[in-house]
């Protein structure tokens, strides 16, 4: 403690007046010393307590008291300068000292020092501020000041202000003796680092020891736009499948932004990228998700690229890029081209003929685009592969158009995808013909029917034969194969129409003469070479009812008269002759019957319906007439029928002179006979020279077929008719037999039987006469037939044949 003594010694009046001063710091504790009185004012104790000094003091506070009995003063009470003396920064306590007997007084000053005993304070605990993070630093903030009770060197000393990382405090001395204390921003606050910042500022005194104060700083940093968007990957990878549905999301990308509220607000926008593909995606401005647009082919292109802006609301951005991936699905059908193919195929094709060349093509890819190829079965191809994708119908086995003329051949085409995918082709491939079939009759021979004296150029029937190949390998042209019949060639008898296979007659028949023949006809077909076959026809000739009966017995002549006799003593029965008659034509048409058609008397004769035989029916009498004519109609049995009449002359007598005198009856007939004999030599000149005629005539025709005949075979053409020169009965008179072709002579008792004999095959009883000779005679051998019947009634007369 210092203690200052002060002594001055002023003797203003005539007690003694001293001064003295003493210094003593404040807060010292109750009965402290402040100085000895009595030694410093030179006084001794007695004199003190005789004088009962004592303070004077015209304040009521008493913080000093006077102790007589040691002569000190003492700290009565604490004393606090601050309160004393406030700001005043000499403090002193100013009394009196009095003393009685003498009177006298003393002036004492008891001046206060200052103790550190208060600390700087502060108002406010705490200060806030807010600050943008965009403030430039040396921006300053005014910060309250700390207040010190204590004076002087304890007041308020200094300012501190920590962590000084962002401010530094300047404190500014005001000529009024204040400070201001600022802080100033030296580096810039960043809100994305440190939202708060507590800062504490301290304020310290002078004293000692040494006092301070605190007060806390909270700092808000306000958001500014600063930072841009971040894409949180740089490049983005996606995969999507070909033909998702639209809607799709494809991918998310995200980029953050470290400001807040609108200025970490993030759009999301689709940039630089190719018009196709912007329209094939789109992105959700708020959420970052590419949505698929549009369908996607993974055969246009297999990916993309999109290139993504992020965008906040200070216009800060960040770019990134998408590669999107397309997958592969099987949605491709596999193609099938066709390269080349040929529509149609000979039938001779060798086996492995190439028909037909496909390439394949899958679009999609991997499994998805591996092709299998097929055909369909029962077909005699074969897909062959050869390279990729390639393959090669060839014939598998021989083909014949005859029994398929065409091929459907499914090509099918499968891919590995799951679930697989197929698509087919069908190729039609027709087959071509060769001629490798002959023509076939229809049947193996033929038999035709024609009726006799059919007119020339008839046609008789068809032949048809078939050919299995096509078109003109399959036009079949007929031909008469060359031959002879009877020693003409048969041309002369059929022809054969090219085209259609119709025999046409080429002349009239005569059953008479021919009943059949049989010839060849060649089916050829139009191929090359050409191919034919032949079949055998024959013609079977049938009968007319063209010949009437030919009466044999009794012979008529003009000029001979043949007579029976009936004797008169004749029985009833007697057999008086016998018509024997005979038809050439055969069957009904030869059978004959016989009838009297006229009689001198009626009563006297009857002739047998079937026989012929002219029998009496009653007994002669005297009175019958010698000459008895009958006329006896002998008529066949065709449709209609023909008939011819025989004179009988019969005489009934008992000699030969009773017939003779009988003549003259039979002159009269002579007349008549002599005209008869007179036309028939006239009617002989005329066919005589008819027949002259007609040799000339055949002679020629002849030559001249002889000369045409090669080039009439060889042509295709029409045989031409030939028309033989006539040959028909000229003479057609009754009871001659000029004309005999073809017939049998039967026994006239029983004409029927003559149709059993007519039914043998192959009768030797065939008499063949060249028409055109007709004057020549052949010989009969039926007269032969006849004559050696053993049981033969008729034993009246010979059969002879006349002739002219
Ligand atoms: C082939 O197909 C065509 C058309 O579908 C059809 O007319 C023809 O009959 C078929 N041919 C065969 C041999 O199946
Ligand atoms: C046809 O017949 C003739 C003889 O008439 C014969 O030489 C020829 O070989 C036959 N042709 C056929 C294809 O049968």
């Amino acid at each position: 403690m210092n203690r200052q003594v002060l002594f001055i010694c002023l003797h203003v009046l005539h007690s003694v007046v001293g001064q003295i001063s003493y210094t003593i710091p404040e807060e010292m504790t109750k009965g402290s010393l402040v100085g000895n009185i009595a030694q410093d004012l030179g006084l001794e104790i007695k004199r003190l307590i005789s004088g009962k000094a004592k303070i004077y003091t015209r304040k009521t506070d008493e913080y000093i008291e006077l102790n007589r009995e040691r002569g000190v003063l003492l700290v009565k009470e604490r004393i606090d300068r601050e309160a004393l003396c406030t700001e005043t920064t000499l403090c002193a306590l100013h009394f009196q000292i009095l003393l009685e007997n003498p009177m006298e007084f003393y002036r004492v000053t008891v001046q206060i020092t200052d103790v550190n005993d208060n600390a700087p304070t502060f108002e406010q605990r705490e200060m806030q501020f807010k600050i943008s993070e965009a403030a430039i630093t040396g921006a300053k903030f005014e910060l309250e000041r700390a207040v010190d009770l204590d004076v002087g060197i304890n007041g308020v000393h200094k300012y501190e202000l920590k962590p000084t990382d962002n401010f530094a405090l300047k404190v500014h001395n005001n000529p009024d003796g204040n400070k201001n204390v600022e802080m100033v921003l030296q580096k810039p606050l960043d809100r994305e680092k440190q939202e708060q910042i507590y800062l504490v500022l301290t304020a310290v005194d002078g004293g000692e020891p040494q006092m301070s104060g605190t007060m806390l700083i909270v700092i808000t940093v306000l958001d500014a736009n600063d930072n841009a968007p971040v894409f949180t990957q740089s490049t983005y990878k996606a995969t999507v499948t070909e033909n998702s549905p639209k809607g799709t999301v494809v991918a998310t990308v995200t980029a953050t932004d470290a400001d807040q509220g609108s200025n970490g607000k993030i759009t999301y926008s689709i940039i630089n990228t190719l018009e196709n593909i912007r329209k094939m995606f789109e992105v959700n401005q708020e959420k970052g998700e590419i949505i698929l647009m549009t369908n996607i082919d993974f055969e246009k292109s297999r990916n993309f690229q999109i290139n993504l802006r992020a965008t906040d609301d200070g216009g800060f951005t960040d770019s990134c890029k998408l590669i999107v991936d397309v997958q592969d699905v099987n949605d491709n059908n596999p193609e099938i081209n066709i390269m080349s193919k040929s529509n149609v195929i000979s039938e001779d094709a060798k086996v492995n003929t190439v028909v037909t060349m496909i390439n394949i093509e899958d679009r999609d890819s991997g499994e998805n685009g591996k092709v299998q190829c097929f055909i369909n079965e029962n077909v005699p191809f074969v897909l062959q592969t050869s390279t990729n994708n390639f393959y090669s119908l060839v014939t598998d086995s021989e083909l014949d158009r005859e029994r398929a003329s065409e091929y459907n051949i499914t090509v099918t085409c499968s891919d590995e995808g799951v679930p697989s995918l197929s698509s087919s082709v069908t190729l039609t491939l027709q087959i071509s013909d060769v001629n490798d079939n002959a023509p076939v009759f229809e049947r193996s021979s033929y038999e035709a029917y024609i009726v006799e004296n059919n007119t020339p150029g008839l046609s008789v029937f068809t032949v048809k034969a078939r050919d299995a190949d096509w078109n003109q390998n399959a036009r079949v042209s007929y031909i008469l194969e060359d031959s002879s019949v009877n020693g003409v060639p048969v041309s002369s008898y059929v022809s054969v129409s090219a085209d259609s296979g119709v025999i046409h007659a080429v002349r009239s028949f005569d059953y008479e003469q021919i009943k059949d023949f049989h010839f060849c006809v060649k089916a050829q077909d139009g191929g090359s070479p050409p191919l034919s076959s032949n079949v055998t026809v024959k013609i079977l000739i049938q009968d007319q009812n063209d010949n009437p009966p030919q009466v044999l017995y009794p012979v008529q002549t003009g000029g001979s008269v043949v007579g029976e006799m009936v004797p008169r003593s004749a029985d009833v029965g007697y057999l008086v002759s016998k018509v024997v008659a005979v038809d050439v034509d055969s069957g009904q048409n030869a059978w004959l019957s016989y009838k009297l058609q006229k009689a001198t008397d009626r009563a006297l004769f009857e002739v047998g319906l079937q026989n012929g035989e002219i029998r009496t029916i009653r007994q002669v009498t005297d009175k019958d007439a010698v000459n008895q004519k009958l006329t006896v109609i002998v008529e066949d049995n065709g449709q209609p029928s023909r008939s011819a009449t025989v004179i009988v002359n019969v005489a009934v007598a008992d000699s030969f002179s009773e017939v003779m005198s009988e003549f003259t009856d039979f002159k009269q007939d002579k007349e008549y006979n002599d005209n008869l004999t007179f036309y028939l030599v006239l009617a002989l000149a005329v066919v005589s020279f008819l027949f002259i005629t007609c040799l000339v005539v055949i002679i020629s025709v002849k030559i001249y077929r002889w000369r045409q005949s090669r080039v009439l075979y060889h042509s295709n053409l029409p045989v031409i008719p030939y028309y033989p020169p006539r040959y028909s009965d000229t003479l057609g008179g009754t009871g001659t037999l000029q004309h005999v072709y073809n017939y049998e002579v039967c026994r006239t008792t029983d004409s029927r039987k003559s149709d059993c004999k007519f039914g043998r095959a192959g009768s030797q009883n065939v008499l063949i006469m060249d028409p055109s000779s007709t004057g020549t005679m052949q010989r009969i051998q039926s007269e032969k037939n006849i004559l050696d019947e053993p049981d033969s009634p008729l034993e009246v007369g010979r059969t002879v044949l006349f002739t002219t």
